[in-house]
């Protein structure tokens, strides 16, 4: 398939949900001009899961950040293109608000920070709800219905119950799911998630990247993966990008990269994961064993 002959329609096309071409952030520091992404290219269909995997510092969230539109206009100079489901937002910097929340969500790393402490999961999944047009703030019952059906599909236990509880008093494998119920509010058909497992224990991880794969099979949803572990990439992907200095050192499907890597750089970051057993057979808890060191 060539990109040049599926322009017309707008849904359901062979055209990629994110199309990300010499893609380049450059951050004005006080120490000078840091060129944090340099010449990314990339692209994400339906039903895909691509993960940039790279250390710390590699450039991975400015990535993310800089694709969404969210880093300062004055401080964070883009170049590049990026198609988000056709629609090019580095041309035109108004041109996000028509994806943003719409086409594509963001989930937000630490789940424990990303919530208001002072507001109900309800008022908060509410909130969400209502920006997304789902249902209007008059309609309470309707906004109660979509708001038990969102925590049901993260399989939030008694939602009802749930929603009048404020954030301190979930666990943060459960407020993780509620900001997945949070960005599912406006049906997305790309999920950006930065590190969304990465504050959780390792036995909670499983539970949600199970989730998203989850969402992912049913909706057909395209997912971009950041992570710094490889255990987190082999789980969820279907290619891989592995990010070093805002480039990418070495790309390719998720087994080309687990069992043939080409860099020193991912062989490092292969040695430091911890081991899954069968994902389907048995729950994440039980097959955990760490075989390499572990990086914190
Ligand atoms: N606000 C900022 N001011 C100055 N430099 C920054 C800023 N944000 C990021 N950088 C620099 O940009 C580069 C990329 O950082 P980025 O946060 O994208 O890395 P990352 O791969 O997401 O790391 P981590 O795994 O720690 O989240 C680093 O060199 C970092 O020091
Ligand atoms: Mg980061």
């Amino acid at each position: 398939m060539t990109a040049s002959t599926v322009t017309e329609q707008p849904k359901f096309t062979e055209q990629p949900l994110l199309e990300v071409r010499d893609f380049q952030v450059e951050l004005i520091t006080d120490a000078g001009i840091i060129r944090a992404v340099d010449s990314v290219s990339f692209s994400i269909h339906r039903g895909e899961t691509v993960t940039i995997i790279g250390e710390s510092g590699s450039g991975k969230s400015t990535t993310a950040m800089g694709i969404l539109r969210l880093l300062p206009e004055d401080l964070a100079v883009l170049s590049g293109t990026v198609l988000i489901d056709g629609v090019d937002v580095t041309a035109d910097p108004k041109a996000i608000d028509k994806v943003r929340g719409k086409t594509l969500a963001l989930i937000p790393q630490d789940p424990m920070t990303a919530l208001s402490p002072v507001h109900s999961i309800g008022s908060q999944l509410f909130e969400a709800i209502r920006i997304a047009g789902a249902a209007s703030a008059k309609d309470k019952g309707a906004l109660q219905a979509r708001a038990v059906r969102l925590l049901e599909q993260v399989h939030i236990p008694t939602p009802e119950k749930q929603l009048k509880k404020y954030p301190h008093q979930l666990s943060g494998g459960m407020l993780q799911r509620v900001l997945i119920a949070i960005a599912l509010a406006s049906e997305p058909q790309l999920l950006v998630a930065d590190e969304p497992t990465s504050a959780l224990d390792v036995t909670v991880q499983g539970g949600i990247l199970d989730l998203l794969l989850e969402l992912q099979e049913q909706r057909g949803i395209g997912i971009l993966m950041i992570t710094h572990d490889l255990g987190v990439a082999r789980l969820i992907s279907d290619r891989i990008h592995v990010m070093k200095d805002g480039s990418f050192v070495e790309s390719g499907d998720v087994q080309q990269i687990v069992d043939h890597p080409a860099t020193e750089y991912t062989r490092a970051l292969l040695a430091a994961v911890p081991v899954l057993g069968p994902w389907d057979e048995t729950p994440a808890a039980t097959t955990l064993t760490t075989t390499g060191a572990s990086h914190d």
